[in-house]
């Protein structure tokens, strides 16, 4: 098919894209497909604590300033990733030997000088990301271990003080396939909701692949998640063809499969109320750059343009009229 086209234009939600800064560069076909197809954007890594903040009480703005104007200029919309995780931290925080009251000060700061520079440009953050386990428990993370459980709803009042024009988001994985994890984070939403915390959003990352989750776990998914009424971010959306890291083709019979389960997912997640539509961001441009292959070591094709950025039958089927 014909990508000259633009593929947001067909949605009254945005779609992203996550931006890799060692990728986006003027006059390339990363940066064109970027602008051209894709409205809103997610950092894929620049903002993530190594990244921004290598040392204590020092802060690195330069690739993540630099994404913020090229939003600016291309008028996409965007969105931060992440303000509080358990990886991809800089070994000194990692490391921090600190009192209760020390960790408590830089888990705001962080948090805070974040939100605060980018005050006005970030519309909307992943406040904390893949803070449940599996087993619907609270993951041992550092930010659990030094504050306690309640370090969770203090990442979402920190960032709304510091940032009250930002929409805050709740972002995790395997709400699909793994019903235990659904309820008890759905549990733990309500309980914010109902105590008043300032948290407006639920990203669901939706890292597919072609055999899993099944549709119906991702429409048991939306239909469970709805009734929060908040606003619904399918955040890092891809299709793996290759789960299993055999050594593979990306043939037209998988292709075509992965095209079907992405037209499954975006037509469940069009039938939501449009007013918790808060868009559909794909995890990366093309098969070139994914994380996956980074990652896991193997080989995969999950996205929508291929290894020379040429449009695949995932990226027709959404983009047809
Ligand atoms: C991934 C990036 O895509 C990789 O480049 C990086 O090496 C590791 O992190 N869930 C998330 C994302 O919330 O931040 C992760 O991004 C993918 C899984």
């Amino acid at each position: 098919c014909d990508a000259a086209q633009s593929l947001y234009a067909r949605y009254p939600f945005p779609i992203g894209v996550a931006i890799n800064m060692d990728e986006l560069a003027p006059d390339t076909p990363y940066q064109d497909i970027a602008t051209r197809q894709f409205n809103g954007v997610t950092p894929e890594n620049v903002f993530k604590a190594s990244y921004i903040h290598p040392a204590p009480g020092s802060y690195d703005w330069e690739q993540a300033d630099q994404l913020v104007a090229f939003c600016r200029a291309y008028n996409k919309r965007l969105h931060g990733h992440p303000l509080i995780w358990h990886q991809q931290l800089p070994r000194w925080m990692e490391n921090f030997s600190g009192t209760e009251q020390e960790w408590e000060a830089l888990f705001r700061e962080h948090i805070q000088t974040l939100c605060r520079h980018f005050r006005g440009r970030v519309r909307s953050w992943d406040v904390v990301n893949e803070a449940f386990a599996a087993d619907g428990t609270l993951r041992h993370t550092i930010w659990q271990q030094h504050l306690g459980s309640g370090y969770l709803e203090k990442a979402f009042r920190y960032a709304h003080e510091a940032d009250p024009t930002a929409l805050l988001f709740y972002n995790e994985y395997d709400l699909d396939a793994n019903p235990v994890k659904r309820r008890a984070v759905l549990a733990w939403l309500r309980s914010m909701q109902q105590r008043g915390v300032p948290i407006h959003g639920l990203g669901l990352q939706t890292h597919m692949s072609i055999v899993h989750p099944e549709n119906t776990q991702i429409a048991e998914m939306l239909r469970e998640v709805q009734p929060t009424g908040l606003q619904l971010h399918l955040s890092e959306v891809d299709v793996a063809l290759n789960p299993l890291g055999k050594p593979i083709e990306p043939t037209p019979e998988l292709l075509r499969r992965q095209a079907d389960k992405l037209a499954f997912l975006v037509r469940a997640y069009q039938e939501l109320p449009r007013a918790q539509q808060y868009g559909i961001t794909f995890w990366g441009i093309s098969d070139r750059n994914t994380w996956i292959r980074r990652y896991f070591h193997r080989d995969d094709y999950p996205l929508l343009f291929d290894d020379d950025y040429q449009p695949k039958p995932a990226y027709c089927i959404l983009a047809r009229p």
